[in-house]
């Protein structure tokens, strides 16, 4: 081949393939650059909702090809808010926060927004007088939870029973409203008495143990308990065993009532120990991040979006069980 042939065949065709190979490169190297870095912080890892809720946002930060800071606060409030400094340190570009308890976030959310990152809230939600430091919440109405729960049970029981109360995290959101929504459902049937209410932490070993230890009352008393009402699954659950141990039937003896739907619940409800459940959707992952998305591209958000749920009885868990993904 001659020279000129040589010069042609590499201008016609070499020099535009290593142009086009360097420009991939750099656009490559200028887009990993820009990978975006989310903070979350997490509450823990109390019940298979909260594991299901940390698959949910770990999962899409994956499908998205965001680089996730993830941390557990094991259930402590001061493990979150030094999270979030991390990630106010670290210069994220935003922080999914998912917080334990109402109250005591403004120092930390003012800190945030003073570093210019936004603050999207899951599942729960703060009390807070300024409500600019978060951007926006994505939760289910815990109200509207107690309350589908007291209905069901108000019917169920025809207005008439002595309650015991599992109470959810002290100071948290879902235990606050589930027993204020539980309080307003019941109120138009006075015959429904909730008798003892106590925190079980929500977690399993925190509702079989003030289970059993209501159980043990009642039996001191010589009173009956015709219903049990938990604010999440894992602690019915945890009271169904504390049922069974004293060797009363859980489902019958004394009707169980719980809130969030997960997989284990539906199994106690064909197997007959759990009368109903009341959805409360942990699969945030999505709409977590459309929402870091949206407001990194200067989009206007909504303060809250409320997840929508339903409830579930032993009369459609059968049919349900198999579609669940949680
Ligand atoms: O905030 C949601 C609640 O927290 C869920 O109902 C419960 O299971 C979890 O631990």
């Amino acid at each position: 081949m001659s020279r000129f042939w040589i010069r042609r065949t590499f201008i016609a065709f070499i020099a535009p393939l290593l142009a086009a190979l360097g420009a991939a490169q750099e656009s490559g190297g200028a887009k990993s650059t820009r990978k975006l870095t989310v903070g979350f912080s997490q509450i823990g890892a109390e019940s298979a909702w909260r594991t299901a809720e940390t698959e949910s946002i770990r999962g899409e930060a994956v499908k998205r090809g965001v680089h996730l800071r993830f941390t557990d606060a094991q259930q402590k409030q001061e493990n979150q808010i030094k999270a979030i400094r991390t990630f106010i340190a670290q210069k994220v570009s935003a922080i999914i926060l998912a917080p334990v308890v109402e109250t005591g976030w403004e120092p930390v959310l003012k800190e945030a927004k003073a570093a210019h990152i936004p603050v999207i809230l899951v599942d729960r939600g703060v009390s807070v007088a300024d409500d600019s430091l978060y951007v926006t919440l994505i939760a289910s109405d815990f109200v509207a939870e107690g309350k589908l729960a007291a209905e069901w049970l108000a019917k169920k029981l025809n207005g008439k029973g002595n309650l015991v109360e599992l109470q959810g995290t002290v100071g948290s959101a879902p235990a606050i409203d589930r027993k204020k929504g539980f309080e307003q459902g019941i109120a138009a049937s006075p015959g429904l008495k909730i008798g003892r209410s106590e925190s079980g932490d929500f977690t399993r070993a925190g509702g079989k143990q003030v289970m059993e230890a209501f159980l043990k009352a009642a039996k001191g008393e010589g009173t009956k308990i015709d219903a049990v009402y938990a604010h999440n699954d894992d602690m019915a659950l945890g009271a169904i065993q504390a049922i069974q141990e004293a060797g009363l039937k859980p489902g019958s003896d004394i009707i169980v009532v719980s809130i969030d739907a997960v997989k284990g619940a539906f199994e106690a409800m064909v197997a007959g120990t759990l009368n109903c459940t009341v959805e409360c959707n942990p699969l945030l992952g999505p709409a977590a991040f459309d929402a870091v998305e949206k407001v990194l591209a200067g989009a206007a958000l909504p303060k809250k979006t409320v997840v929508q749920d339903q409830l579930f009885d032993q009369s459609t868990a059968k049919a349900a069980i198999g579609s669940r993904k949680y």
